[in-house]
């Protein structure tokens, strides 16, 4: 069963997810690419947020309504895509160069959900995982990061340069502490568990549900209780 089709049956099967009234994020990718006519076929009243101009732009075209990110909050559904699933819902995403905005769409949603072929689904994280730097001091930055090289790529649509980490991927939350902790370094390709609500991952024509319901919500009543 080629790749494609389990895409578009990952994204077929999440766009049922999507109700009337909802803001949705919308990821980046070719398995989005799929989720974005399937979800337009359903002609619900939704309001769209989208994480890259290519997805604004086809999602527009299908008659999605899709509006910038300036206004809203939070985001009742975000749906993308991933390059990388462990077991433990640790991500690697950005091989779009999207994950800037793949990642502030996550964080303001209510309900993460992700959707991959059967290939994305990995024993253990490995890299390269993308980054995006500012420009300013870069030479300085790829050298804090190394092994760490430029993807030959345009600058993303908020000016950041594209590059990806070589390095190894023993602890993903270590290395997440690290890129996030490193000057220059706008964002990085690795998503923690606790943002995931559901990942919908096809092996040939059946569509496997996991979900991570209850460690969400335990991180978000963490931080619920840090803030008091
Ligand atoms: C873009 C991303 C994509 O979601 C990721 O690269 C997966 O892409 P595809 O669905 O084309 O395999 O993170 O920045």
């Amino acid at each position: 069963m080629s790749n494609e089709h389990e895409k578009q049956l990952a994204a077929e099967a999440a766009a049922m997810l999507v109700e009337p009234g909802m803001t949705v994020g919308l990821g980046t990718g070719s398995t989005v690419a799929f989720l974005l006519p399937a979800l337009a076929r359903r002609r619900l009243a939704v309001r769209c947020v989208a994480s890259s101009v290519q997805t604004e732009r086809a999602a527009t075209e299908l008659g999605l309504h899709v509006e910038p990110f300036d206004r809203l909050e939070r985001l009742d559904l975000v749906i993308d895509g991933a390059d990388q699933i462990a077991p433990d819902g640790w991500l690697v995403k950005g091989g779009g160069a999207a994950h800037t905005r793949e990642k502030i769409i996550a964080a303001a949603a209510d309900r993460f959900v992700v959707i991959a072929d059967s290939r994305k689904a990995v024993p253990a994280l490995h890299g390269p995982v993308p980054v995006e730097l500012v420009a300013f001091g870069l030479p300085a930055t790829l050298h804090r990061l190394r092994p760490t090289v430029l993807r030959p790529v345009p600058n993303s649509p908020d000016g950041g340069v594209i590059a990806d980490y070589q390095g190894p991927v023993d602890d993903p939350a270590t290395l997440a502490a690290w890129l996030d902790a490193t000057p220059g370094l706008v964002a990085h390709g690795l998503f923690p568990p606790s943002w995931l609500t559901e990942t919908f991952v096809a092996r040939g024509d059946a569509v496997e549900r996991r979900t991570f319901t209850l460690e969400r919500r335990a991180d978000q009543l963490g931080a619920a209780r840090r803030v008091r």
